[in-house]
Order: C-alpha cells, then sequence, then structure tokens
C-alpha cells in the first residue's frame, strides 16, 4: 500500500511537471508504478426507483476518415449531420433496436476535454481546451454524490496503464499511435478524486473491467472510455459502430450485468463546431422495459442529464451546478414525478461555454473566478445540494441560475434567448400547478420561483 502512495504521488508530480513541460512520464516508470498499483474495486447493492446499475460509454466525434457530410445549405438535415451519419450506421441502428433512442440529447461544448469534465462536475468552468487541466480540490463530483449512500463507482479507461494513472497520455508502445489520453477521462480532471489515493485507483482499465465482472464485483455506477480507435476518434464511426455493438452485444446476453442497468451509449461531442452540438444517443440494458425497446424519446437532455438522473434514481443530493435544474432520464422523472422542459433549441449555443478559470481563450474567455455553485434549492432530483457543497461556499451568490434547465449566462449573454417550458403530457404525475416557462433572460442569481415550485410539487407526489 505504502509503496502505490508513493508511486502515485510520485506520477502526480510529474503529472504536474507536465503542465508546463508536457513531460512525459519514462517507459521504466509506467512499468514499475503498473506492478505495483492495486486497482480497487468497492461493490455495493443499493436500490434505485428506476435501475440499480448506471453506466455510459462514450465515443468521439470523428477526427479524419469521416463519412462526407450533406450538402451544406439544407434546410434542418445540415444541422445535424453528424447525427445523422451516426443514426445511418447499421450497428448503431442494431444497438437501437435494443433499446430507446434519445433524439434530442446535446453535448455541451467544444472540443473534447470540457464534455467529459462537465458530465463529472456539472461545469465546465469556461474549459474551452484539452489542455492539462486540473479542477481544485473544493469542487465536488458526481462521486461525492454516490458515497453519500455508499453506492460504488469506478472508471474504465482502455489501456490506461495502471489505476489512477495520471499521465497526459498513454500511447501504444510500438507505433506511438493515440490510445489512452487523459482528456477524455473525467473524473481525472478533479484533484478531489485523484488527490485521495483510494478513489484514485478505482479509475481503472479495461481489463480490470473484465475482472470486476466475472468477479461479480462491478460498481453501480461507472463511466467508460474505449481508446481512440475504438472510440472513432482515429477510425471512423463504421468502425466505432462496429466495436460498441461487439462490446455491448456481449453485455446483453450476461445476467450479472444486465440485472437491473441502463448503459447509455453517447458521444462527448458533434463534429461541426457552428451548429447545435445534437448528439446520438441510445439507453439500452436489463433496465429497459421490453415495450419501450426499439422507441424513441424526444425530451430535451444534455450531459448534465446524467448526474441529475443519477441522483433523482438513487435519491441523492445536487451539486449546485447545471445537474441542479437538468432534465432527467424519463424513465426516472416518471418515478419521481418530476416534469421535464421542452427547450426551443432556435437559439441555444451548447457549441461553446462562458468565461472562466479553464478557459485559455479559444472559443471562451479567460476570466480567474471558480463558479460558485448555488447552495439552496430543492433541484431537479428533488434533494437538496450536497453538504460540502453548502458548507464550503455558504453566504455566497451562485454565479449562475444553476436551476435553469439548460446552461445560461446573462453576464455574456450566452444563451440568454432561450426560452423553456414544462412539458404537459408526458407523466402521469403532472399536475397544473407544475407548469411553468423559463426564459434564459431571467436574473442570473435568482432561482425562478416556477422551476422549484414544479419539483416541490413533484417531490410532494411522490411522497404521497
Ligand atoms: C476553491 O479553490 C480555488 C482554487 O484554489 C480558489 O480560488 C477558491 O477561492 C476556492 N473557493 C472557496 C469557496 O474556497
Ligand atoms: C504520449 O504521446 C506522445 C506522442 O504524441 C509520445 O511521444 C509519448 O511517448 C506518449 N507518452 C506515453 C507515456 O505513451
Ligand atoms: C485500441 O485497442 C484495441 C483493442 O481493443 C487494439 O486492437 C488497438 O490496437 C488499440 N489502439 C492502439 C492505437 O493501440
Ligand atoms: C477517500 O475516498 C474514500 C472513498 O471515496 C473515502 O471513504 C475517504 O474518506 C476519502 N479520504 C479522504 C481523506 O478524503
Ligand atoms: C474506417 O476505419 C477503418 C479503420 O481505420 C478503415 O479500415 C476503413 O477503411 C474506414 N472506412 C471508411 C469508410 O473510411
Ligand atoms: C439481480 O439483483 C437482485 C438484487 O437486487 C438479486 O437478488 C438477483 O439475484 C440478481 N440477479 C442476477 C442474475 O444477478
Ligand atoms: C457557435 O455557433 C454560432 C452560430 O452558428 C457561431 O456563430 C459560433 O461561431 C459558433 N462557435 C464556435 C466556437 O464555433
Ligand atoms: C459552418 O462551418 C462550415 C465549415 O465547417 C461552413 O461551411 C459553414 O458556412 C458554417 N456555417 C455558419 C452558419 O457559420
Ligand atoms: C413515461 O411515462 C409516459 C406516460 O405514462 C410513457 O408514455 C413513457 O413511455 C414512459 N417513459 C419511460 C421511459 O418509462
Ligand atoms: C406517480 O407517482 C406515484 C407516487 O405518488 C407513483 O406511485 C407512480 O408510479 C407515478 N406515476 C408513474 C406513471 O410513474
Ligand atoms: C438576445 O436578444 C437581444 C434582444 O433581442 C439581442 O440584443 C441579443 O443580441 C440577443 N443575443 C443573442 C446571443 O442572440
Amino acid at each position: 500500500m505504502k509503496s502505490a502512495v508513493a508511486t502515485l504521488l510520485a506520477a502526480a508530480v510529474l503529472a504536474r511537471a507536465e503542465v508546463a513541460t508536457t513531460l512525459e512520464l519514462a517507459p521504466a516508470q509506467v512499468t514499475a508504478a503498473a506492478a505495483t498499483t492495486k486497482p480497487e474495486s468497492p461493490v455495493s447493492n443499493i436500490k434505485g426507483l428506476a435501475f440499480d446499475r448506471f453506466y455510459q460509454v462514450w465515443l468521439e466525434n470523428i477526427v479524419r476518415g469521416r463519412l462526407p457530410g450533406l450538402v451544406s445549405g439544407l434546410p434542418l438535415l445540415t444541422c445535424f449531420q453528424n447525427y445523422d451519419d451516426v443514426a445511418a450506421d447499421s450497428n448503431m441502428q442494431w444497438l437501437a433496436s435494443k433499446g430507446i433512442v434519445l433524439t434530442n440529447f446535446y453535448a455541451l461544448t467544444h472540443p473534447s476535454e470540457p464534455n467529459y469534465c462537465a458530465a463529472a462536475g456539472g461545469d465546465t468552468f469556461g474549459m474551452d481546451n484539452d489542455n492539462f487541466n486540473q479542477i481544485p480540490a473544493n469542487v465536488s463530483t458526481v462521486v461525492d454524490l454516490l458515497d453519500t449512500k455508499g453506492i460504488s463507482w469506478g472508471e474504465y479507461q482502455e489501456h490506461l496503464p495502471y489505476a489512477g494513472f495520471q499521465g497526459y497520455n498513454y500511447s501504444n508502445q510500438e507505433t506511438y499511435a493515440n490510445d489512452y489520453v487523459r482528456k477524455h477521462n473525467p473524473l481525472i480532471l478533479y484533484d478531489s478524486v485523484v488527490k485521495n489515493e483510494t478513489r484514485a485507483r478505482q479509475i481503472k482499465g479495461f481489463d480490470e473491467f473484465y475482472t470486476d465482472l466475472n468477479n461479480k464485483k462491478l460498481p453501480q455506477w461507472a463511466f467508460i472510455t474505449p481508446n481512440m480507435t475504438n472510440d472513432a476518434h482515429d477510425t471512423n464511426i463504421t468502425f466505432g459502430a462496429k466495436w460498441e455493438r461487439s462490446w455491448m452485444s456481449t453485455l446483453l446476453k450476461n445476467d450479472y450485468f444486465m440485472n437491473n442497468t441502463v448503459v447509455l451509449l453517447t458521444f462527448d461531442e458533434d463534429k461541426t463546431y457552428n451548429k447545435t452540438n445534437r448528439i446520438f444517443s441510445i439507453l439500452v440494458g436489463g433496465a429497459i422495459p421490453d415495450h419501450l425497446k426499439g422507441t424513441k424519446d424526444d425530451t430535451f437532455y444534455t450531459h448534465y442529464s446524467t448526474i441529475a438522473s443519477v441522483s433523482a434514481n438513487w435519491g441523492l443530493p445536487s451539486l449546485g451546478r447545471w445537474d441542479c435544474g437538468a432534465n432527467i432520464l424519463q424513465m426516472v422523472a416518471n418515478k419521481t414525478g418530476y416534469v421535464n422542459y421542452d427547450v426551443d433549441i432556435t437559439n441555444l449555443r451548447l457549441n461553446e461555454t462562458y468565461p472562466g478559470p479553464m478557459a485559455d481563450g479559444h472559443y471562451a474567455k479567460y476570466s480567474p473566478v471558480w463558479p460558485i455553485p448555488a447552495t439552496e434549492g430543492k433541484c431537479s432530483a428533488g434533494h437538496g445540494i450536497l453538504d460540502i457543497v453548502e458548507k464550503t461556499y455558504a453566504h455566497t451568490k451562485p454565479t449562475y441560475n444553476y436551476a435553469s434547465p439548460f446552461p445560461v449566462d446573462s453576464k455574456s449573454d450566452y444563451n440568454t434567448n432561450v426560452t423553456a417550458t414544462r412539458k404537459s403530457s408526458t407523466s402521469t404525475n403532472t399536475t397544473s400547478s407544475a407548469s411553468g416557462t423559463y426564459t434564459g433572460a431571467a436574473n442570473a442569481a435568482t432561482i425562478p420561483s416556477s422551476i422549484m415550485a414544479g419539483a416541490s410539487v413533484a417531490l410532494f407526489a411522490y411522497l404521497i
């Protein structure tokens, strides 16, 4: 154990040096660490309202070898050309037939890293780059939420050389082709995770996925990143979809893995930076009722919805960031009675983000101030804000209106012209008082009463 700590610390020190120097770990150091670092595989069995296990697998927007897009200038279709490329793939269609296609699911910005970052911490922090970003330890993530009820979690990153490895990349050691990359690893970006030696060792490679599967020691929450070949980044959607079908089809036959499980198959972002950033997403797994297999769900979701859905499912608090107001997966909303929002995407700009401390001026403006989360409100999940967030940020005003179902910043005129209204008829638990309209132009620091009233009506409905 002691040597593992020492190794991780050494790795962390080296990783830190990379910020300034972009030096890589020497292969001998990696081999030494890999020999002594023991992966951590906690287990738990906490029942959820709609599922007992939540996994996400992210493929990548294609960087080269992409199928040619549709001719620009055509209405609508061209806006979603990456989505349509994916939807047209026969292996994706096979996967879709096994579950529910989420036709209105959006990434949050560009390039890759801020999307992975947001899916763990509920914020982009203005990140507009794939740098060696480190998020300070006073920022909480989804794993802090899971830890409040002892719900086991882990990550499986293909070809991560050892559990908790913090280097910038680990390339194929023969060809030096891209293989594992830090920018596609959400939890590794957070000091609140990696500075805790036990937590860091819950970030593992694919070999450990199969070890945990065979030992029936898989966690209840996991994030899965295939390498740069399999995730389509350095190949193409045909290749990535074929990999995903092959990977999933083994698991779909595994009773232990499928037991009340939901797997979200999605992408980090769309390809075309000036478009809407809609991404093709599918829910599969044993928790999907048979009659919904092969169907579509047009509810507006973003990567923030995954945090909110996990919270609603297991009765967990919110991070008080954009997960607070995010729509929750309809299969969970149907159980809690929460009424999701319809978001009018006409003016929605999820292709870039607001200013922040992680911006380097590529697409967002640098601002030294770390965004302050909300410390009060029920949020869409209905269970308020995480204790440590309340304590850390007590008596400070939230930077944004995190109760909004889409990210908005009035100071930088970001999504201020977007409106959202409560969905009218999708939930049988809808009541007239749960209706409401949200406009992005509302004061950034005010939580609109309609959202909070809606949430409490929904919670009340659930309690009775
Ligand atoms: C959180 O940490 C950052 C970076 O160290 C610091 O700038 C900020 O003031 C801290 N926030 C609080 C509320 O302690
Ligand atoms: C990271 O990638 C670069 C090439 O982009 C390569 O030279 C270096 O050896 C890689 N580092 C590791 C640890 O694989
Ligand atoms: C990515 O992983 C696959 C195995 O899943 C392997 O065949 C491929 O060579 C890896 N890519 C690189 C660049 O090493
Ligand atoms: C490290 O993380 C583990 C598991 O999440 C937790 O039980 C432990 O309290 C953490 N340790 C510290 C010092 O925060
Ligand atoms: C997709 O990528 C694979 C692997 O790199 C390659 O063999 C195949 O020719 C590519 N297909 C297209 C249509 O580019
Ligand atoms: C599924 O989980 C339940 C507990 O939630 C357990 O009783 C059952 O044995 C599990 N089934 C399989 C096939 O693992
Ligand atoms: C986002 O989309 C808008 C509208 O198409 C465009 O003006 C802007 O340049 C895009 N931002 C980026 C970073 O591409
Ligand atoms: C979006 O970018 C493409 C190139 O990727 C360009 O052809 C098109 O004109 C751009 N559209 C807008 C509205 O900026
Ligand atoms: C949610 O409930 C509605 C209304 O009963 C139903 O049409 C829909 O299929 C349900 N969705 C899921 C994912 O359970
Ligand atoms: C609505 O809420 C009740 C609890 O009051 C719950 O039992 C019921 O399953 C919910 N309705 C739907 C369609 O899920
Ligand atoms: C939002 O609307 C206002 C008023 O019509 C306009 O001045 C502003 O430019 C719009 N902002 C964006 C980002 O479109």
